[in-house]
């Protein structure tokens, strides 16, 4: 089985960027599984499947037609990239999230990400459900106000302005939500390594994990 670095960590905690640099500097593949979550989420929205509606959910979860071309993500043929990003699918995932159907449609799909020379995971779940055997296992930790500002600044560059308390208000529902929940509930797996990444920048939080990995 080819290797697996699993970063894992509540929303806005960088681990996004933070994979895909740690796997172009190794030169693997890169899963992002919270794209998983809100292309079902999409899906589901655009098939008219309410959030409350689990085995409507899985049924999404289970049929999704997706491609991952690089950075282009396509459900059904169309590139969806900018609309997996909007704020209600983001919340529609992490409701969804919580069903155990919807989890479990889902996990093969991840696991047959995993190709050599290796992949880097970034989610919730990778180290403690989907790769338990992973390589190296990250997880990846900022307090709440450092993460609503990274958020609030991605916002405006996007020409989207944002009040940091909503920004807040709405990353504590989602972490309440993600840490909560009965399935696969976010924490650290017992064999990883804690990485606090409030006061460094993206290049020293790569670095850290490429130290990690060459120990
Ligand atoms: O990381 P991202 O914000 O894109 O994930 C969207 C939602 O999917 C999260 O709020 C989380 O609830 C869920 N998720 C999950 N397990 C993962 C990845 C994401 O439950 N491995």
């Amino acid at each position: 089985l080819a290797a697996v670095i699993t970063i894992d960590g509540p929303t806005a905690s960088g681990k996004g960027t933070v994979a895909h640099r740690v796997a172009k500097a190794l030169g693997w593949d890169v899963l992002d599984s919270g794209a998983l979550y809100r292309l079902t989420a999409l899906a589901a929205i655009n098939q008219g499947v309410a959030a409350d509606d689990e085995a409507g959910v899985a049924r999404v979860a289970e049929t999704l037609d997706v491609r991952f071309d690089g950075p282009h993500v396509y459900l059904e043929g169309a590139d969806v990239g900018h609309d997996i990003r909007r704020e209600e699918v983001g919340n529609f995932a992490s409701r969804v999230a919580a069903f155990p159907g919807v989890r479990q449609a889902l996990l093969e799909r991840q696991r047959a990400f995993r190709v050599p020379p290796g992949l880097v995971a970034d989610g919730r779940d990778m180290g403690t459900v989907v790769f338990p055997d992973a390589s190296l296992k990250v997880f990846l930790v900022a307090d709440v106000v450092a993460r609503a500002e990274r958020r609030r600044k991605q916002l405006i560059e996007k020409g989207i302005s944002a009040n940091l308390d909503d920004l807040l208000r709405d990353m504590r529902e989602r972490d309440a939500r993600d840490t909560e929940r009965a399935t696969a509930p976010l924490a650290p797996a017992a064999d990883a390594h804690v990485l606090d990444s409030s006061d460094l920048t993206i290049a020293e939080t790569v670095q850290a994990i490429l130290d990690f990995w060459q120990q």
